[in-house]
């Protein structure tokens, strides 16, 4: 099964920086193999140039995040029309970094979701619990909430395409996150499976989703989730910005 590999760059490169990763990656990528797909998610401020960087290649790149109207009295926002029109493909939502420091809610992941479809971009959707929910054993809960409040009233037809990151609040390496056991992400994937089950038709569920793990990921673990059997793929954050680092991370999968 071809595998995703989506890099979070968060706000952890200058523009200099985020450049000169880019023109390392992008020779790096053409010997990587044909079933697997590398996304690069930098800063809008990279955007458009990184965007012209992998140009020619097979990389893609998305955004760290989008606003939930196309045009409007939004300021500071960004549009999904122009992301798409510089040439972006996905979209970070609901990022556990956004939830916490922004206050994002279900609702507005929601309608963020909306306007991604609309405009043909691909949401990678991320939940998770935190450290104090898994302890307190709410994780099956908070994930199936957050699934059923974001999802709840978006249809999907199979030319859409979304993407669910599980992406345990604990496990980030930026909160000093311990990687999650692969017999957990694996059983996280049935619950996410069960409440995607309960929201659409059966026949579609494979053609539109796909569920990917995030937290911590680096090149000695990745394969740990690459080879569980319904994980399409990693969210990876500290480990996407260095290039060396990054090339032996898609190399390891
Ligand atoms: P990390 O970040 O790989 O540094 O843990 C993942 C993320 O926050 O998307």
């Amino acid at each position: 099964m071809s595998k995703i590999i989506i890099a979070n760059w968060k706000m952890y490169l200058s523009h200099e920086q985020a450049l000169s990763v880019s023109k390392a990656l992008v020779v790096f990528s053409k010997r990587v193999s044909a079933d697997k797909k590398i996304v690069i998610c930098p800063s809008y401020i990279s955007f458009k140039d990184v965007v012209d960087i992998f140009r020619d290649s097979r990389v893609s790149i998305g955004a760290q995040d989008i606003f939930w109207e196309e045009r409007g009295a939004y300021t500071g926002e960004i549009s999904a029309l122009d992301i798409k029109m510089l040439g972006g493909e996905y979209v970070l939502l609901g990022h556990s970094e956004r939830r916490k420091n922004f206050n994002e809610t279900n609702k507005m992941i929601h309608d963020k979701t909306r306007i991604c479809l609309e405009n043909g971009l691909i949401p990678v959707l991320c939940i998770g619990e935190d450290w104090e929910q898994k302890k307190n054993g709410q994780r099956d809960y908070v994930l199936i909430q957050q699934l059923n409040e974001v999802l709840e009233g978006i249809s999907v037809s199979d030319s859409n395409k979304i993407i669910i990151a599980y992406e345990p609040v604990w496990a980030i390496s930026a909160g000093g996150g311990v990687h999650a056991s692969p017999e957990e992400v694996n059983y996280v994937q049935k619950v996410i499976r069960q409440v995607l089950l309960d929201l659409y038709d059966n026949f579609i569920i494979n053609d539109v989703f796909k569920i990917i793990y995030g937290g911590s990921v680096t090149p000695e673990n990745v394969k740990e989730y690459t080879d569980i059997q319904n994980i399409s793929g990693v969210l990876v954050g500290g480990a996407s910005v260095n290039a060396d680092t990054f090339n032996k991370l898609i190399g390891a999968t």
